[in-house]
């Protein structure tokens, strides 16, 4: 494919102007690299909500209504409810507008193909955004340990729990399509939220050759499930290996201006170790970052840890990337493709009594 790179203002669209459009908008607030030229959802309320962010966007109910309108787009910032992403992402590249869409990317390796498929027939970009890559903390702690300063990687640990108090709202309308994944199998702990932390697992340590996992199931009201607890463990091709626990604790309260999630990630090293301490959350107050070794303990206490500038810095980089085309889109849809493959690994390996199964021979 032959990106050609834009020299002025990419013209962009919002596609879902819902929860997250309050974070991803942050990327294109005051950013000289956009003009936001139309916005899109079929909910009049949140379409003249956000109009005040865009005084001279024109808004619309539909994609399709956008693209028959005569303004021409460059580029969207796909918000959509997650089982549309599939045929949203097909029909939009459809359109010719390169896309930079939300997390999880599709539900099965079918749909991914025909999003794949979509993108190089329209000869348009795909990105799917990985907020978490462009978290200070996340990569902090990657280059701590890149630089050996934990000595060599021994393993390491991820811990999520999610709190039923404290954090922003959350409209019922979000909740009613998370519930819709689950009665199909992609819970809101495991395939939604955790596809961020299967994604770090990639970006921290490279392809994962095996994995096992033990997807447990809990009633919190009528005839809403949640998919906890959760123990998933896998090993690297360079045989490192992880760990990734999801634990629900209804009745704490969590301190946030986001999600209820309390995070943590710890790597142990033949000389020490590195904690992110949280991220989405508040739960820990301690420095977001701490790294261990020879005996001394450093504290990261100025990084910017606020988890809304990783959706900030991630969207910037993206339409900085239409300017430049230059390095990783962290990430394209092949690398989105191949978190779906771990997550489809940790089903089949739970579904089976927790064997282990290869990401790859999945699908
Ligand atoms: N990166 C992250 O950490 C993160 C966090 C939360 C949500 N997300 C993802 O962002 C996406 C959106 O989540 P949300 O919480 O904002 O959901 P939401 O339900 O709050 O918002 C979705 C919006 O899309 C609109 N919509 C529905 N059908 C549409 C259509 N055909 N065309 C245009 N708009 C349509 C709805 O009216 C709604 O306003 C999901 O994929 C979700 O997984 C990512």
């Amino acid at each position: 494919m032959t990106f050609v790179p834009y020299d002025r203002p990419v013209r962009a669209a919002f596609i879902g102007l819902g929860r997250i459009y309050d974070l991803n908008v942050r990327a294109y607030l005051g950013n000289p690299d956009v003009e936001v030229v139309a916005l899109v959802d079929p909910d009049e309320e949140r379409r003249a909500q956000r109009q005040a962010d865009w005084p001279a966007a024109a808004a619309f109910a539909s994609a399709a209504e956008l693209a028959s309108s005569g303004i021409q787009v460059d580029a969207a910032e796909v918000l959509l409810p997650a089982p549309l992403h599939a045929d949203g992402v097909v029909e939009m590249l459809g359109y010719g507008w390169h896309l930079n869409m939300q997390k999880p990317m599709c539900n099965d390796l079918s749909e991914a193909q025909r999003m794949l498929h979509a993108a190089k027939t329209s000869g348009r970009i795909l990105r799917v955004m990985e907020n978490y890559m462009f978290y200070d903390p996340l990569r902090k702690l990657k280059a701590a340990v890149e630089s050996g300063e934990i000595g060599d990687v021994c393993g390491y640990h991820m811990k999520m729990t999610g709190s039923g108090l404290g954090g922003w709202d959350v409209p019922w309308s979000s909740f009613e399509w998370q519930l819709e994944q689950m009665r199909r199998g992609r819970g809101i702990l495991v395939f939604d939220d955790g596809w961020h932390k299967l994604a770090t697992a990639l970006w921290l340590f490279g392809p994962v050759r095996e994995v096992r996992a033990w997807i447990g199931n809990t009633a919190v009201g009528p005839g809403v499930n949640l998919d906890a607890p959760v123990t998933i463990a896998w090993e690297h091709d360079n045989g490192i290996r992880g760990v990734w626990d999801i634990t629900l604790a209804m009745d704490m309260y969590l301190r946030s201006d986001y999600y209820t999630n309390d995070e943590r990630w710890e790597i142990t090293g033949s000389k020490g170790y590195a904690r992110v301490n949280r991220c989405t959350g508040r739960g820990i107050q301690q420095p977001s970052l701490e790294v261990y070794a020879d005996g001394v303990m450093r504290g990261y206490h100025a990084l910017d840890d606020d988890w809304a500038s990783s959706f900030r810095d991630s969207g910037r980089h993206w339409l900085n990337w239409l300017h430049t085309g230059d390095g990783p889109l962290s990430w394209g849809a092949e690398e989105a493709v191949d978190v779906l493959r771990f997550a489809l690994a940790a089903y089949a390996s739970s579904a089976s009594g927790g064997i282990g199964v290869n990401p790859a021979q999945c699908g």
